[in-house]
């Protein structure tokens, strides 16, 4: 029997608030379009092993978070943890899986303020993400205090990352940014400050441009 197709794996990043949950269910509906199969997962989780390692990093216990480097080494064994037991499986039976964060998110949230060297991440990152590089990355971007606005009404509590000043997350954006004008062959940047519908829109149109040999011309 033949093995299907590999399926085509996609990452949604960007800051909070900037609207990666809302159009990976938007994404999963134009794909369903197509007859396409789509995984929606998450990071840090998706498998059991990471969802209990993302409770713990985003929620420490005590008064203190761990230290960066700490963080970068948890989030890492999570992300082994959801490549073998959920993404791999996946796109070898020919689903497409679409992430909410994924390695970029480490690179920036954990590099960010120079806290862990980029050589150290992008070692990690050869290790564990190996040959399961992302197809396509979407990266979300809008005025800071617009997407915290929409993250304060969304509502619960804010974790550890949330929680920090305008500063720190000025800089997550802008480390968003960097990693898109220096990865343009993987990485689209999307006005994510347009509604909802425009931001899907653009969103399409990158996925329909990278991937115009699988997908049907509307
Ligand atoms: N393009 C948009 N314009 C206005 N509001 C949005 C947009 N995208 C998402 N929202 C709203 O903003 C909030 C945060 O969106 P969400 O998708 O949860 O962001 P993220 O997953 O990136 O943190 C939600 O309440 C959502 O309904
Ligand atoms: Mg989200």
């Amino acid at each position: 029997m033949n093995s299907p197709v590999r399926g085509r794996f996609i990452t949604l990043e960007g800051g909070e608030g900037t609207g990666k949950s809302t159009l990976q269910r938007a994404l999963q509906g134009q794909l369903a379009e197509q007859g396409i199969k789509t995984l929606l997962t998450r990071e840090p989780g998706g498998s059991p092993r990471a969802e209990a390692v993302r409770a713990l990093v985003l929620n420490p216990p005590g008064d203190t978070s761990f230290s960066p480097l700490a963080e970068a080494l948890l989030m890492n064994a999570a992300r082994s943890d959801h490549l073998d037991q959920l993404i791999r499986p996946a796109l070898a039976a020919g689903q497409w899986v679409i992430c909410d964060r994924f390695s970029d998110s480490t690179r920036v949230y954990q590099g960010v303020t120079g806290a862990v060297s980029p050589d150290v991440l992008l070692d990690m990152e050869r290790h564990v993400v190996a040959d399961t590089r992302p197809d396509l990355t979407l990266i979300l971007d809008a005025p800071v205090t617009l997407a915290l606005e929409r993250r304060a009404a969304r509502g619960g509590k804010l974790d550890v990352f949330e929680a920090r000043g305008l500063a720190f997350h000025e800089a997550v954006r802008a480390a968003f940014a960097d990693i898109a004008r220096h990865e343009p062959g993987r990485c689209t940047l999307i006005d994510a400050s347009l509604p909802p519908a425009d931001v899907a829109h653009l969103a399409w149109a990158a996925i329909a441009a990278r991937f115009a040999d699988v997908l049907a011309r509307p």
